[in-house]
């Protein structure tokens, strides 16, 4: 009530003011036309009156001057009429008007003296009886009189104003009332505007808020559109969501205390990390971007989550620890979204985190992630059987950009003290080393998201001492499994003159040392679903999502990759088919989803991969397809997370069938969003994933006959083995998270902080 007074009163006292100011405009101004019609008024009678006068003065005769003043003076508000001569002496007067008259009336010897009409308005003490009760306000007018063309008195009309004053304080009366009940109308309007505009749905939001604090997840209250409480309403159930998290993590913390286990969460990164950073902010740099921001073609942008393993592992890192991301801005409108220092926060709908774009020509693009990278260093690192390709003036372009890069990085962190950086991948292996030179004060992590071949294959690279100085210039270097470090050591054994310490895992080089870890990296495995979403249940969702792609099946498999020549998906294909000519019977019964985002389809080998594999299907569907049924549907576009979720939710197998593969997420997305403990995976033994993974059905994606049996023997393992299964890699999963993940590798980053410390006081 208070604050709707608030609002209320000043609206109240503003427009009374208002009112009451065009209402006194208004009296003023009634007045001022009633006087001048008056005096007009007198001025034409007098002029009509005139000649007569001036003929009865003329015969001198006081008698017919007398009765002239008697005769003429019953008109609309004339009190009378007087005579006078040019002394100013009354030659003739209208009876009973005398006491009106001032003794000299002014405009009388002003009309005499100028020898025209003089007019005046005289309040009653200026009249002749002032002293008499009924003395009026009257107006006089002077006309000269003349004879023989010279003046020889004046006649003087006497009105009374009386009329003025009533009509001007009727016209007073009729404002003030019209002012009062136009304040009462607005006042009342916004008083229930107020309400309903506010008071009532922050009440609303209010009561909600309460029983969410109290712990019960409500829906959010029905709110009346409109820009403010639109907004107000977005971040209010942001606020609601966060809240729950939190209350959920903060009871998994708890469960987690009261049983002795460890696992990490995005709370207890958050904590270890502001603990071991002291609030400083964490730098990361990666070729891709987190957020993307594209036109769709209606002028309108759209953002987009690239499909990268990168992403995925990092961007929880992010949310939990502020912290800035340099990265690729590769979106066609990533420009038009950024601020002058190229930043932006993100994630849009939650700012947490800065992103800094930097920017590349299509040229730099094409030598430097193209060429060196995608043409030169991944099938260099994979063993896949594609011939790598190594271009000097992809390799020129390489060290440019990874210097932009640094540059960018060493911009952001140049007010920090000590600052932690985490260099991502094969496309950024000059950057350590370029960082270090610059910044000696910085801690400096490299992550290699993909294999690290043997030493043999690596000599390939005619640049391999290039890219192992710039790697050995961090303080740390993590691969995925034990089995690259041990390749990473034999390579630099090989090209450099460098101390390699196998007992504890690290190189020295002109007094530097560098750590080399292995750190299996993984998903933020989800605790519990939300409990507005509700648990899914798996075989109507299937049934949703065949009616989606028009099929009829019962049985549903999955695989979800880039479509990348390494993923071994045509392997796939032909084990399906092979699955589909021993087994029948699962024909028109079960059918494989193909999630494939097209990818670095600029590359001549990747472009005819794409093509390679919707014609594989399309000749395997070819074979089998009826009208309701296709044994491969190939979803040949990019999806998003909550897209793919509703796959692997519902499928029965999912099928990881990488020739060779770093770690590979999709198999830890597909265990950690089975919330069911349900579902078969099938993966291959050459993905890093495998090593953690070992109830998985493991297979060689080359043995196409194994493959076909695994499909089988994945439909018709019974759900209690399924069930066992899956519960033991979602603990896997669940404990060596992405959380603990990024705790170890930044956890024996900062350690290495003190070692340092204690050299150079020592
Ligand atoms: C692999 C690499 C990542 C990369 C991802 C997507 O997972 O290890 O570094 O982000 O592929 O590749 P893209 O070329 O699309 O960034």
């Amino acid at each position: 009530m208070r604050t709707t007074l608030k609002i209320v009163l000043p609206l109240i006292v503003s427009v009374g003011s208002v009112s009451l100011v065009f209402a006194g405009y208004q009296v003023r101004n009634q007045r001022r036309i009633l006087r001048n019609d008056l005096a007009r008024r007198a001025e034409i009678l007098a002029d009509s009156l005139q000649e007569s006068v001036e003929r009865e003065l003329g015969r001198g005769q006081e008698r017919s001057l007398h009765r002239f003043v008697e005769r003429y003076a019953k008109r609309e508000h004339l009190k009378g009429i007087a005579i006078y001569d040019t002394a100013g002496h009354l030659l003739a007067i209208t009876p009973g008007l005398e006491p009106a008259l001032p003794l000299h009336p002014d405009a009388v010897t002003k009309a005499i003296h100028d020898d025209k009409g003089a007019g005046e308005f005289l309040r009653p003490e200026q009249t002749s009886a002032p002293q008499v009760s009924d003395a009026v306000p009257v107006h006089a007018y002077a006309m000269p009189l003349h004879r023989d063309n010279e003046v020889a008195g004046a006649l003087l009309l006497i009105h009374e104003t009386e009329y003025i004053d009533l009509q001007v304080s009727h016209t007073l009366r009729d404002a003030l009332l019209n002012a009062l009940i136009q304040t009462l109308l607005i006042s009342l309007l916004a008083l229930v505007l107020v309400r309903w505009t506010f008071t009532e749905p922050l009440a609303r939001t209010a009561k909600w808020v309460r029983t969410l604090r109290t712990g019960q997840p409500n829906p959010p209250p029905a709110l009346l559109q409109g820009e403010v409480m639109e907004q107000l309403h977005h971040e209010v159930t942001h606020l609601a969501r966060d809240l729950h998290s939190a209350r959920a993590a903060a009871e998994v913390e708890a469960r987690l205390r009261d049983s002795n286990a460890s696992l990490w969460t995005a709370e207890r990164l958050r904590v270890s990390l502001r603990d071991r950073l002291q609030d400083q902010p964490l730098f990361v740099v990666s070729n891709r971007e987190p957020y993307m921001h594209v036109h769709d073609g209606n002028k309108m942008i759209k953002m987009l989550v690239p499909a990268s393993g990168v992403v995925t592992a990092l961007e929880p890192v992010l949310l939990a620890c502020n912290g800035t991301w340099v990265a690729n801005g590769s979106g066609s409108a990533d420009r038009e979204i950024v601020d002058a220092h190229d930043h932006l926060r993100v994630p849009p709908d939650r700012p947490s985190y800065t992103l800094r774009r930097i920017w590349l020509t299509d040229e730099e693009d094409k030598g430097y992630y193209d060429g060196f990278s995608n043409e030169g260093l991944w099938p260099l690192c994979h063993i896949a059987h594609t011939r790598p390709i190594f271009r000097p003036e992809d390799w020129l372009q390489y060290q440019r950009i990874n210097q932009r890069f640094a540059d960018a990085v060493l911009q952001e962190m140049a007010d920090v003290d000590s600052p932690i950086l985490l260099a991502q991948d094969y496309h950024l292996a000059l950057v350590p080393k370029m960082v270090k030179e610059v910044r000696p004060d910085a801690r400096v992590a490299i992550f290699w998201h993909i294999p690290w071949p043997n030493a043999e294959v690596f000599g390939i690279c005619p640049w391999q001492r290039e890219l192992i100085e710039g790697l050995l210039g961090a303080d740390l270097i993590g691969f995925h499994i034990q089995s690259h470090c041990n390749n990473f050591l034999e390579t630099v054994d090989r090209a450099l003159e460098a101390l390699t310490e196998w007992d504890r895992f690290a190189v020295s080089r002109q007094g530097h040392v560098t750590r080399v870890r292995p750190y299996p990296i993984s998903v933020a495995f989800p605790e519990n679903s939300r409990p507005d979403v509700g648990s899914v249940n798996a075989g109507a969702l299937r049934e949703v999502l065949c009616d989606e792609i028009g099929i009829e099946a019962t049985h549903l498999g999955v695989g979800v990759d880039r479509v990348d020549y390494t993923k071994g998906i045509l392997e796939r294909f032909r084990a399906l088919e092979r699955f589909f000519e021993l087994n029948p019977g699962y024909q028109q019964r079960f059918t494989f989803v193909q999630i494939g985002a097209p990818s670095r389809t600029d590359i001549e080998r990747y472009k005819n991969f794409l093509d390679e594999v919707s014609s594989e299907a399309d000749r395997i569907n070819a074979r089998f397809q009826t009208s309701r049924w296709k044994p491969i549907v190939f979803r040949k576009k990019h999806h998003s997370h909550e897209e793919i979720a509703r796959f692997y939710q519902a499928a029965s197998l999912c099928m990881v069938t990488s020739l060779h593969d770093g770690m590979n997420l999709v198999s830890k997305e597909f265990v950690a969003s089975r919330e069911d403990e349900r579902g078969v995976l099938i993966l291959s033994t050459f993905a890093g994933a495998a090593h953690e993974l070992s109830d998985a059905l493991l297979v060689n994606p080359y043995d196409i006959a194994q493959l076909a049996r695994t499909i089988h023997r994945a439909l018709e393992m019974p759900e209690q083995e399924q069930a066992e299964r899956m519960q033991r890699m979602r603990h896997t999963v669940r404990q060596h998270n992405v959380y603990r993940w990024a705790a170890h590798l930044l956890s024996d980053l900062t350690e290495i902080r003190i070692e340092l410390v204690e050299r150079v006081g020592a």
